[in-house]
């Protein structure tokens, strides 16, 4: 369980709203999975993950070149290596459906890198606000 906390806040409204969504769907995602949640219901679950991490990755994108902000590329190269992660899941999602391992790796691995991710770069944002 990740809990929301001061120090995942970039202080930009935008960029909190989609980490926050995207925390709440890998929570949901480990409830799932501890209440051995079938292939029919996890898979669902993962599609969302996969599509609403690259609309953000856009969106965030989109924001930190308009502030200028110095960690726009290290921001970017980020994203591309969590973008490679989401294709060998989708890659296993089309072949063997969702399994409880798929979950666990999209879990584990998404949740891990998100926390890590915001603090390290994303946070990076604050020092670039405009006002
Ligand atoms: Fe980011």
């Amino acid at each position: 369980m990740i809990t929301w906390n001061t120090s995942l806040e970039t202080g930009n409204a935008v960029v909190d709203r989609d980490h926050q969504a995207l925390i709440n769907q890998i929570n949901a995602l480990e409830d799932a999975l501890k209440m051995d949640a079938t292939r029919e219901e996890l898979g669902p679950m993962i599609v969302f993950l996969n599509q609403y991490a690259r609309e953000h990755f856009v969106r965030e994108e989109g924001i930190m070149r308009t502030v200028q902000c110095p960690a726009s590329g290290q921001n970017c190269t980020a994203h591309r290596a969590l973008i490679g992660k989401l294709n060998t899941w989708v890659a296993r999602l089309k072949a063997g459906g969702a399994t409880t391992s798929l979950g666990v790796d999209v879990y584990r691995e998404m949740g891990d890198w998100l926390q890590e991710h915001i603090v390290k770069v994303d946070c990076q944002l604050r020092t670039c606000q405009p006002g």
